[in-house]
């Protein structure tokens, strides 16, 4: 009995071995960390149970049948993080560099199903190369069946991807289609084809960073949501982001217990606004004085700036908040920012996560580069997101709601439960200058007048008063006390009920 429990002991240690001590020690000097520290890392302690350890390809070709290392490249199980579990795989670029093999799909994918039928959140280590080359379309096929099964779980079960290493070819589109992908600054890229084939190709001379590094990916292609210094971080700030997100679409927004009283008052908040309506402030001020502790996890801080996104707490409870931001491009909503908030909108009414809404918007960006790029498109992306969404939905014009923007901003005809304004608030078409030298063209070369007639435009419309004599608005509010509405406001809706249509599934404008 000794002697069989020994040999498991043994067959453990030399699976957590994985591709060997020296290519332990070459991933060690990158400055990354090997498959199963990230997952210690990542996990409460003590709490990994590892699956499909002794798991091996059954490739023959290539002088494969001589080369096995237990788990084939992928580590594989489940844990928790501050109490709650999650499923989690890990890339381990030590055996045949992270590579896709059948086998190792098999695993991904029986986690996957574990994932799904228990309604747990699925978290993947990147740090591949790809598929197993020496398998060919049993690699392909192996990949397939982990995409097939990440579109079954989206909305379903939170899905995140944190790329530490390389990510290329196959490994790309399965991150692709989680709810979240973060970065690790100067040791991960991720793109479809590498350097090399786009010289080939194009003729373009690239390096992996600068093609598919972190930076790239967080501030031009949008295709990562954050980045850190190093896979400590990144795992860490994980473990906070997950502390926000509810384990499936079926189970509650976490709560925590909440030592910041909803009812606290922000005195400095009647003084956010300036006196003039075209100086910037900070909306991510706003943002901190109303949640919880002011804690808030930014979701693609570094990409459209003019529009912020991310999850903090009111009263304990997780909610989304979307801003437009007046120190970026005036808040003004263009296609990236129209993309970026329509997405993190579904990924929280997925998640039944209430969507806190600030709105100081000058309207959508003129222009051709804009029309070209597919504005109309774009934004009918985040106008759709707003209007399917069935979470509670409280929205709060600062200051400027101009045009279609008002609309498209979680307005009360988009269904918004609680709607509010401050009383700086300018629900308008446009600004009172654009919307005088459009009906008062003919007036146009007697400054006085134009001047007189602005006043009038101004003094009408200029207000929340318009909207809020229709119940466009519900109330108007003082700054200082906004937390406490919003909080007011999320505790009354608790147990709201809203459900769309049947259908099989929309078609939102891509
Ligand atoms: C098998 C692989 C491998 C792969 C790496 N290795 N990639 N083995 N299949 N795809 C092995 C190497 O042979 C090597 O083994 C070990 O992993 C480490 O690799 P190195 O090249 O020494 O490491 P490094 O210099 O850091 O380069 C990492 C890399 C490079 C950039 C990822 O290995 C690379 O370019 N790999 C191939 C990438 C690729 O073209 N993949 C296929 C994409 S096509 P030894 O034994 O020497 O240590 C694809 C199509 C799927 O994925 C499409 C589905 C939709």
């Amino acid at each position: 009995m000794k002697e069989i429990l020994l040999e498991l002991e043994e067959r453990r240690a030399g699976a957590r071995l994985g591709g060997g001590a020296a290519r332990i020690e070459a991933q060690h000097k990158l400055g990354k960390l090997t498959a199963r520290e990230r997952i210690d890392v990542l996990l409460d302690e003590g709490s990994f149970e590892e699956y499909g350890m002794y798991v091996e390809h059954r490739a023959t070709d290539f002088g494969m049948a001589d080369k096995k290392v237990a788990g084939d490249g992928v580590v594989t199980g489940w844990g928790t993080v501050n109490g709650r579990p999650i499923y989690v795989f890990a890339k381990d670029f030590t055996v045949f560099g992270g590579s896709l093999s059948e086998a190792h799909a098999e695993k991904i994918c029986k986690l996957q199903d574990m994932a799904l039928k228990a309604g747990v959140p699925i978290v993947g280590l990147y740090d591949a190369g790809g598929a197993r080359i020496q398998e060919g379309v049993a690699a392909l096929g192996g990949y397939a069946e982990v995409f097939q099964r990440n579109v079954m779980a989206s909305g379903v079960i939170p899905q995140i991807s944190v790329i530490m290493g390389p990510c290329a070819g196959g490994d790309v589109y399965s991150p692709a289609m989680t709810d979240f992908i973060f970065m690790v600054r100067g040791t991960s890229y991720m793109f479809v084809t590498g350097p090399d084939v786009v010289k080939t190709v194009t003729n373009e001379t690239v390096t992996a960073e600068d093609l598919g590094g972190a930076s790239v990916h967080t501030t031009r292609s949008a295709i990562a949501d954050g980045a850190y210094d190093n896979d400590v971080e990144a795992l860490i700030d994980l473990r906070r982001l997950l502390g926000y997100l509810p384990l499936s679409n079926r189970d509650p927004v976490p709560a925590i217990d909440a030592s910041d009283a909803p009812q606290r008052v922000e005195m400095s908040l009647d003084r956010l606004i300036p006196d003039s309506a075209n100086k910037p402030y900070d909306i991510k001020e706003l943002i901190l004085k109303v949640a919880d502790e002011g804690e808030f996890f930014e979701i693609q801080r570094d990409f459209a700036k003019n529009i912020v996104t991310g999850f903090g707490r009111i009263d304990g409870s997780s909610v989304g908040f979307v801003a437009n931001q007046p120190m970026v491009l005036a808040g003004v909503l263009d296609s990236d920012a129209s993309r970026k908030a329509a997405r993190f909108v579904r990924f929280c009414d997925c998640f039944n996560i209430p969507i806190v809404t600030f709105v100081d918007v000058p309207g959508f960006l003129p222009g051709t580069a804009q029309e070209y790029g597919g504005l109309i498109k774009h934004g009918a992306k985040l106008l759709f997101a707003y209007a399917e969404a069935t979470v509670p939905k409280i929205t709060v014009i600062t200051r400027k709601a101009y045009g279609g923007a008002y609309d498209v901003m979680a307005s009360k005809h988009l269904r918004g439960d609680i709607n509010y304004a401050w009383p700086t608030a300018q629900i308008a078409v446009m600004g009172a200058k654009g919307a005088v030298e459009i009906i008062y063209r003919k007036e146009a070369g007697d400054p006085d007048a134009i001047a007189a007639r602005t006043k009038e435009y101004e003094a009408r419309f200029m207000s929340p008063f318009v909207a809020a004599e229709r119940g466009y608005i519900d109330e108007v509010i003082m700054p200082h006390a906004t937390r406490r509405r919003v909080a007011r406001a999320l505790n009354l809706l608790r147990r709201k009920q809203l459900s769309n249509p049947w259908k099989k599934h929309d078609n939102i404008p891509l």
